[in-house]
């Protein structure tokens, strides 16, 4: 219940009251094309696949400290206090249930508001009791947990997350590789309930939790919000790669002064954060493949607390690069941006999309919601695909998949040549969902 979630939900009771506007979420405010683009066909997302309405929306949560929503809104000050006013009562209404809480994973936060168990897995069957006891008050008929919890050291990888049996012999033995996020993604994902992290940590991502999600029917995503910087990286960098542009070195650093800045500055969360953040251009820009463009460049992330910018934070990134003739060239950025303002509708868009997953069946690893996260969760054997665009590609074709309308492919050919390409028929009325594929325009 800290800065995202308190904005998060903030925003989602605004916007029920007409207040304010849900800006940044594709759920509320994108459209999707389908079929030819003679076609005009191009619903918001939110009328041509069946989401839960923003109204429906009920929230709980878990903290380290007993502030309600509004009081924790307050503190965070990302939106004012008068923004807050008018939705005081719905907020002050949340108050947070007990933390799991494991010092050896947080440092710079002292818990106060916490719950005693005698081993991990006590703690895990209390967050289920939770859970439980929440869908029975709000009468709910269905869940998502997403974690904005603070980001946790991360644990080695150990025998423990290798498969259910394990993980659940380690909760019973409080063994240290399973920290507080595993226990809440074990607890939702052993209900079928779908989770999504938001943070860097682990959480679910590891062999027992996705064979459980599979078990259970559980959706899963992650890691890390793509908000800041690294949504800037991701988007240059494709496009240098895409122009053959050479790097030579990318320098980042940041400012902020928020709760998530302090924790930050404890070197051992910023190892996890740094993890996460410096994957992305390797990715991207394929070294191996590409040597003589990307074999060498310097790759820099700095985050500095500085309590003065609360979260209102600064980015710089000094990106060299070069061109024709290894012709050296700059790009500078400076992205004065607000974090929580960015995380928000990334947190609403998680939550309706991992609904909707749900309900289409879809279990395990959601790697169409790649877009949403700075190391998107994906199989083992994969590497993930970080560069925006295609990310953004893939969640609109899962889209038009899972709604059995035709996968565009944009290459165009069959515009100007029938017998290239994918055929273009003449303007036609609206595909029916291809025969024994599962769509869930039947669920609409
Ligand atoms: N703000 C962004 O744009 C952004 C972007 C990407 C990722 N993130 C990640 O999202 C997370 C939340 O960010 P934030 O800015 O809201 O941070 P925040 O510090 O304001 O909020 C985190 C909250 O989690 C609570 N917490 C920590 N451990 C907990 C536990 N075990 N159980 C229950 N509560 C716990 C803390 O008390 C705090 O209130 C962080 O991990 C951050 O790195 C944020």
């Amino acid at each position: 219940m800290g800065a995202v979630t308190s904005t998060f939900i903030a925003g989602v009771e605004l916007s029920k009251k007409g207040l304010g506007r849900p800006i940044g979420s594709l759920t509320q405010l994108q459209t999707i094309r389908l079929g030819k683009r003679y076609e005009d066909r191009s619903p918001l997302i939110k009328d041509f696949v069946p989401l839960a309405p923003v109204e429906s929306l009920v929230f709980g949560g878990w903290d380290l400290f007993p502030d309600d929503m509004h009081e924790a809104a307050k503190k965070a000050g990302v939106l004012d206090r008068e923004q807050l006013e008018p939705v005081r009562r719905e907020l002050a209404a949340i108050k947070p249930m007990p933390a799991v809480a494991d010092p050896a994973y947080l440092r710079n936060l002292k818990p106060v508001h916490s719950k005693k168990g005698a081993s991990k897995w006590e703690l895990a069957r209390q967050v289920i009791a939770d859970i439980e006891s929440f869908r029975r008050k709000t009468g709910c008929e269905r869940l998502v947990m997403l974690w904005c919890g603070s980001t946790e050291i991360l644990p080695n990888r150990a025998p423990c997350h290798e498969s259910i049996e394990a993980f659940e012999q380690g909760l019973k033995d409080n063994d240290p590789a399973i920290p507080p996020s595993m226990i809440y993604a074990y607890a939702a994902i052993s209900l079928g309930i779908p989770y999504g992290n938001g943070a860097p940590n682990l959480s679910a991502d590891i062999p027992a939790l996705v064979e459980l999600a599979e078990k259970t029917g559980a959706p899963i995503a992650g890691k890390d919000f793509k908000t800041g910087q690294t949504l800037m990286k991701t988007t240059i960098a494709p496009m240098l790669k895409a122009r053959m542009l050479g790097l030579t070195g990318w320098y980042s650093t940041n400012i902020l002064g928020n709760r998530d800045g302090e924790v930050l500055d404890d070197p051992g969360s910023f190892k996890t954060k740094e993890k996460s953040k410096m994957s992305v251009l390797d990715t991207i820009l394929e070294p191996k493949r590409y040597p003589e463009l990307y074999g060498k460049f310097h790759h820099k992330v700095r985050i500095d607390y500085y309590p003065p910018r609360g979260d209102a934070k600064e980015g710089w990134d000094n990106i060299d690069i070069r061109g024709w003739m290894n012709m050296p060239m700059q790009i500078k950025i400076n992205f004065l941006c607000r974090d929580s303002i960015l995380a928000a509708p990334i947190a609403l868009d998680l939550v309706l999309f991992l609904d909707l997953a749900k309900r289409g069946g879809m279990k395990g690893i959601q790697e169409w919601l790649s877009f949403y996260f700075k190391s998107p969760q994906c199989r083992e054997d994969l590497q993930p695909e970080h560069d925006i665009f295609i990310q953004h590609l893939k969640l609109k074709n899962t889209l038009r998949l899972l709604m059995g309308e035709e996968v565009l492919d944009h290459s165009g050919l069959d515009y100007y040549d029938p017998e290239r390409g994918t055929p273009t028929p003449a303007p036609a009325p609206r595909p029916k969902a291809a025969k024994g594929k599962k769509t869930l325009a039947a669920t609409r």
